[in-house]
């Protein structure tokens, strides 16, 4: 017998408040034209004043936990992905433990920037087949509507706001590539990109939350090289290969990312979920995000091979695959 991490339940939120690229062409020099032609997204979805990472969040966790049919106190951790907390801490899984009702148990977050769901996923598979945990709650939720420079056409366009959430729980496999649960997972960060993508401000620095600077040409340089490097090792410490991958849920940041990944992958696009165009880069969220939506659109038949891959800034990347 081996112990599984299997997904039980999906959920997700999105602000109330949708933002069309042609929005933007009213204040900077851009064009929908542009945006879609260059990034794939139509539009995104921005937080309202008073609304902030952990109340999407919040009910991302309420909508996955009634998919799973379990109510709050059946979970023993909470792991939330973020790079955009409420306040510098707690962290934002306290939030969602108290406001899902749980004393028990314990919460933490996870920073990764986009890669950041990928890595609270492969975290949380470990604290169950080590036995730390029985019911996990895997969250991405982000506000980055809140770190964009307005003035700066090149990432302000990019991005939108949003939460997902899945929840684990242990199973007993068999031990091979046909049990249902997460089957492998490959991490990999290097620091000396950092400057390719980062936060101008921080607690340390600036004593400012900061604005979001990108090199978008130089992180594209690098994606579709890393995410397929990575959607290759996680396959292959799974014994599986390309060939046998069902869907591949990316992290949404741009469709020409996603479809060079594809490509490279050899995956064709009709197996590659795609949310970019209606909801922007929402960096830790666009994954969970993506398996919601996905799932509630009866995409995901049980016994489905899922290849998850994201990349972010640090460089951070990684990739996890999983049997639905
Ligand atoms: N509207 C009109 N023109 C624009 C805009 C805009 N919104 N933004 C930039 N431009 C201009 C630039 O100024 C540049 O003009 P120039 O040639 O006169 O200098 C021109 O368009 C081309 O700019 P590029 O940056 O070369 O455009 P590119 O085709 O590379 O697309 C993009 C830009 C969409 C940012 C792309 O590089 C990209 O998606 N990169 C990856 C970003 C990413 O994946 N991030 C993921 C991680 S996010 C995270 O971790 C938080």
């Amino acid at each position: 017998m081996t112990r599984r991490a299997v997904v039980i339940g999906t959920g997700h939120y999105l602000p109330q408040r949708v933002v069309e690229n042609a929005e933007f062409a009213r204040t900077l020099d851009t064009s929908d034209e542009w945006i879609e032609s260059r990034s794939g997204i139509k539009r995104r979805h921005f937080a309202a004043e008073g609304e902030y990472t952990s109340d999407l969040a919040i009910a991302a966790a309420r909508d996955a936990l009634a998919d799973a049919g379990i109510t709050a106190s059946d979970i023993d951790a909470v792991v939330v992905a973020t790079s955009t907390p409420d306040m510098t801490f707690p962290a934002v899984a306290t939030q969602v433990q108290d406001g899902l009702g749980m004393t028990g148990g314990f919460a933490f977050d996870v920073q990764a920037v986009c890669a950041g769901f990928v890595f609270a996923l492969a975290n949380a598979n470990g604290m169950i087949v080590s036995g730390q945990a029985r019911r996990v709650l895997v969250i991405g939720a982000e506000t980055f509507s809140r770190i964009m420079d307005w003035t700066d056409r090149a990432t302000c366009v990019l991005f939108g706001d949003g939460a997902g959430a899945v929840v684990l729980e242990a199973r007993d496999g068999a031990g091979t590539s046909d049990d249902r649960g997460i089957l492998a997972s490959d991490l990999n960060s290097d620091g000396r990109y950092r400057d390719l993508l980062y936060v101008d401000g921080g607690v340390s620095t600036s004593g400012t939350a900061g604005h979001l600077r990108m090199q978008g040409r130089e992180v594209f340089r690098h994606a579709v090289e890393k995410l397929a490097a990575t959607a290759t090792t996680a396959l292959d410490r799974a014994g599986l290969g390309a060939a046998d991958v069902d869907w591949v849920v990316p992290h949404q940041a741009n469709l020409r990312i996603i479809r060079g990944t594809a490509q490279k992958l050899g995956v064709s696009m009709d197996r590659v979920v795609v949310t970019v165009q209606d909801h922007g880069n929402t960096s830790a969220a666009s994954i969970p995000l993506a398996l919601s939506v996905a799932a509630r659109e009866g995409r995901f038949a049980p016994g489905d091979l899922v290849l998850c891959e994201a990349i972010g800034g640090g460089l951070s990347w990684g990739a996890v695959v999983l049997r639905w």
